[in-house]
């Protein structure tokens, strides 16, 4: 199993490209099932999750056929299948997100339960209220969900989501493209990658007004065709970058970035002392050589700060000067690089939803486990600013999100490298 041995003490220095978003890249593919003609989508990294669903489109009889600088055409058209197996649920919980298009276009769907993941429960039950408000008719049995409109158009409805939910919000948009009249839906999340979905299924003919507000509406269509579409910037790619930077009191540049999606992220690196500059598509960031002043975050939907950043700034307080706290509110159980850190030496109390960071000067190298995607870039975080090696294991999970990462932090200069 392949494991990533860093020696940190470097403060990193350099320019990198930022990836297309993985977010946005899974939601994207899975809508070009609605599509009556072949899609072109462009700037999809080339990330495990983005294999895992073109795999499952594979599996279903959908022709993908990957291009140059994973330019992806998608014609679904061929479609004879329309299950998604557990055995590649469990991989990519993402995979969910077949099931809107599935039922709205093709009227069936059995798509595998997702079940429990390390950071916590994340039920789909507001996924299937949502369908089954349209009008599908879903059934749970044997881990799997079997949906079906018994041969008619999903219906148009108002759906107010009690929790908000992203990959909930995308399934019920994708779906409400193509069914029969109106849906209105209430309390939805606002974060980039939908307003990219969005884009992207207006470009298919979809009718689509407030995505990247809290009220969509979506006016049904008869059917949509295919579109050329180029994937946003990852923004919690750029954060990652940006935090590493921070935390090694470096200096960054990121080309292709979309500063103008990270706010709430930018607002907290420049309360720990970084000079941040930004044009519409770069994001250049200086910490001087200096140690990182202790942050306070609290995790919330967008356009709050991102749970996907938590763990990396529980690195950056971890070597911060002061105390701070990390609030969790989106996950229940996504403090595990915590533990991990605590072996390099950070001083964190966990207190429920909270972890108290007492910042100290410097880490020291330790072997550590990444247990989910985010912790292993904060694990990452942490081993450039520890003395000494550090071996992070179970690094698969960095490879579902991180394009090239050791490519990238090379480029920055950090000593960085994949062994078996
Ligand atoms: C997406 C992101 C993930 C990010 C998360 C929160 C993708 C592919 N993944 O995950 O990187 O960490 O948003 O920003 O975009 N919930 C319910 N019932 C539901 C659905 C969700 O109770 O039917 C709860 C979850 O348990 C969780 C909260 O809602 O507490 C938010 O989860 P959700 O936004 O759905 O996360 P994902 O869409 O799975």
């Amino acid at each position: 199993m392949d494991k990533l041995l860093i020696t940190g003490g470097r403060p990193l220095d350099g320019e990198i490209r930022v990836s297309g978003a993985k977010n946005s890249s899974l939601p994207i593919l899975a809508s070009t099932l609605l599509a009556e003609t072949p899609s072109v989508i462009g700037n999809v990294p080339h990330l495990h999750d983005v294999t895992s669903l073109i795999e499952l489109l594979g599996r279903m009889g959908v022709e993908v056929v990957i291009g140059d600088r994973m330019r992806v055409e998608i014609n679904s058209s061929t479609i004879k299948d329309f299950t998604a197996p557990y055995e590649l649920v469990k991989k990519m919980r993402a995979s969910i997100l077949v099931l809107g298009p599935l039922v709205a276009r093709f009227g069936q769907a059995i798509v595998s339960l997702p079940g429990g993941c390390a950071i916590g429960s994340r039920p789909v039950d507001l996924h299937l209220r949502g369908l089954t408000a349209m009008g599908a008719d879903i059934e749970v049995k044997n881990g799997y969900i079997h949906a079906t409109t018994h041969g008619k158009r999903l219906k148009g409805c108002r759906f107010v989501f009690d929790v908000v939910t992203v990959t909930g919000t995308e399934n019920l948009l994708m779906a409400a493209t193509l069914a029969e009249g109106t849906t209105i839906l209430e309390n939805a999340a606002r974060e980039p990658e939908i307003v990219d979905l969005a884009e992207c299924l207006i470009a298919m003919g979809a009718q689509i007004e407030g995505a990247g507000t809290d009220k969509i509406v979506v006016r049904g269509v008869p059917a949509l065709h295919g579109c050329v579409h180029e994937v946003i910037a990852d923004r919690i790619e750029t954060g990652t970058y940006l935090c590493a930077a921070a935390a090694t009191g470096g200096r960054i540049r990121l080309r292709d970035a979309r500063p103008d999606t990270l706010d709430a992220v930018l607002d907290k690196l420049v309360e720990a002392g970084a000079s941040i500059s930004t044009t519409a598509d770069t994001i250049e960031l200086d910490m001087k050589g200096n140690r990182p002043k202790a942050v306070s975050v609290r995790t919330a939907p967008y356009p709050a700060f991102p749970t996907d950043m938590q763990a990396q700034f529980c690195a950056l307080n971890a070597v911060a000067e002061g105390t701070s706290t990390i609030i969790e509110t989106v996950f229940e159980n996504r403090f595990m690089h915590v533990l991990e850190m605590q072996r390099m030496g950070a001083d964190f109390t966990i207190e429920g939803h909270t972890v108290v960071c007492r910042g100290v000067p410097k880490l020291s190298g330790a072997p550590v486990m990444a247990t989910d995607l985010r912790a292993s870039a904060s694990l990452v975080i942490a081993a450039l600013c520890a003395d000494g090696d550090t071996l992070i294991d179970r690094i698969y999970h960095i490879d579902r999100g991180y394009e090239c990462i050791e490519e990238k932090f090379l480029a920055l200069g950090a000593q960085i490298r994949r062994v078996g």
